[in-house]
């Protein structure tokens, strides 16, 4: 590790991230209605510990202490879902009050502890009942997302820092839709785009609704995973075109005014939808509305070539990566990667590109308890200080970063993964509920304190 001290800019924001799925439990608690996660990980087989999102970290009751957990890292800011089923249970129509109420006084327990809520609406909790009038699929479900939003902001709107509107569409598109291993389940490879058009019109449609209801500023944040050839030949080449063009531009250029990437494996603007097209007249200026922010969460790069065989469904392979230390998941620990990655964002959208904030970085290991109680993980505090220090030249050339969100708090339920993986700055035990902060919180406090974490711009006075 570099020698030289870690030094962000006067007034960088530190924070942390979570999200509701993954931390409140509370599931069939005051009126929230059933997400499509609770259908997905009660089906035998799709979560690898069999477990479900049904208690998690019990944030829901607990969150007076994991909000004194924020207060003794001294974030700046903190970034948090609202789950949309329980504000809205069933995605459509009435509203919740206890949902509404809760996130409410979430939002004031914040501000009264010097934090900024940083609010993401959707992180892959969809209402099942609009799963089952089609959910993403279905060009209506932008139109309910709108719908929330504003009802949302009509409550919270006076308080937010910063909105975020999706989590990962990209994600949520490829492994939800596309192969089926998040919810809802879907294995239609590349007939799942309408979902990307719709979360995207979504979005756009959101930010319009937020805007009439609240100053905060307003942005997306997607998933970028810079592309490493596995092979020089030139269809290995066009395989990294056609990952990167899913993976890292088809929701950022149509956001950012440039429409959809040529290099993608389909054009959508040609795919119909029912009796129209896909991509109404209009759509693409209502996704390009203007943002304050772009988001980013980075976790790795990926190795891409050709695929192996001629008639393989997608056009690329996916391949490990050599010579990278490797995290629980087994995924790559390349900081270089973030570095990359920001300022390709930066040459590629110039002027058009808002100022950017790491909404997610981190890894897991695991992590376990020793004799005396303590957790230990150096590994994060490497990979932290590493992508920190990415961030740090990534600005020094040029690319304006104002903020980095440590994914996660907690350790917490990881999706198809269960309670496998460990992510937090602070270790969970399941059974107990008992929360120990790991060496990588004090490490992480005590840079902050030594930095200073600036609250984030908004809300405007
Ligand atoms: C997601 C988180 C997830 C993390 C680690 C991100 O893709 O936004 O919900 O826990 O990665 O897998």
């Amino acid at each position: 590790m570099d020698p030289s001290p870690l030094d962000l800019p006067a007034g960088f924001r530190f924070g942390v991230s979570t999200s509701a799925y993954q931390i409140e439990g509370a599931v069939g608690e005051d009126g929230r209605g059933a997400s499509i996660w609770d259908t997905f990980s009660r089906t035998p087989g799709r979560i690898a510990d069999g477990s479900s999102g049904d208690v998690a970290c019990d944030h829901y009751h607990r969150h007076l202490d994991d909000i004194g957990l924020l207060s003794g890292l001294g974030v700046g800011a903190y970034r948090f879902s609202v789950a949309w089923p329980r504000v809205q249970p069933a995605g459509s129509g009435p509203v919740n009050p206890a949902g509404l109420a809760f996130y409410d006084r979430l939002v004031d327990l914040l501000l009264d502890r010097g934090i900024d809520p940083v609010v993401t609406l959707f992180h892959w909790d969809l209402p099942q009942a609009l799963q089952d009038r089609g959910g993403w699929h279905a060009r209506d479900t932008a139109a309910r997302f709108a719908e929330y939003a504003d009802l949302t902001a009509a409550r919270l709107g006076d308080r937010v820092a910063l909105w975020i509107t999706l989590n990962e569409p990209v994600v949520h598109l490829t492994y939800g839709h596309a192969l089926g291993v998040h919810a809802p389940g879907e294995a239609r490879l590349f007939d799942a785009l309408p979902v990307a058009h719709h979360q995207l019109l979504g979005h756009g449609l959101a930010v319009a609704a937020l805007r009439a209801r609240s100053s905060a500023p307003v942005a997306i944040t997607n998933n970028y995973s810079p592309v490493r050839l596995a092979g020089a030949t030139d269809p290995d080449r066009a395989a990294g075109q056609a990952f990167d063009a899913v993976q890292n531009r088809l929701f950022t250029d149509p956001v950012l005014g440039r429409g959809y990437p040529a290099a993608l494996p389909v054009d959508l603007t040609a795919l119909r939808y029912g009796d129209q097209p896909l991509v109404r007249d209009g759509d693409l200026a209502t996704i390009a509305a203007p943002i304050d922010v772009l988001g980013v969460n980075y976790y790795n790069p990926t190795g891409v070539r050709a695929p192996a065989e001629a008639d393989a469904p997608l056009p690329f392979d996916l391949v490990p990566l050599d010579g990278y230390p490797r995290t629980a998941f087994d995924w790559p620990v390349a900081p270089d990667g973030l570095h990359e990655l920001l300022t390709g964002l930066r040459e590629r959208h110039g002027a058009d590109l808002p100022p950017i904030e790491i909404t997610e970085s981190g890894c897991a290991w695991d992590d376990v308890l020793d004799a005396d109680g303590r957790c230990h993980d150096p590994e994060r505090i490497d990979y932290l200080e590493g992508h920190l220090r990415a961030v740090r030249a990534a600005i020094d050339d040029g690319v304006d970063v104002r903020g980095y969100f440590v994914w996660s708090l907690l350790d917490n339920w990881e999706w198809a993964e269960g309670f496998g993986k460990r992510f937090g700055l602070v270790h969970v035990d399941f059974d107990t509920q008992v929360r120990t902060p790991k060496s990588s919180y004090a490490w992480y406090r005590d840079l902050i304190a030594r930095q200073g974490s600036t609250r984030s711009a908004g809300p405007p006075a």
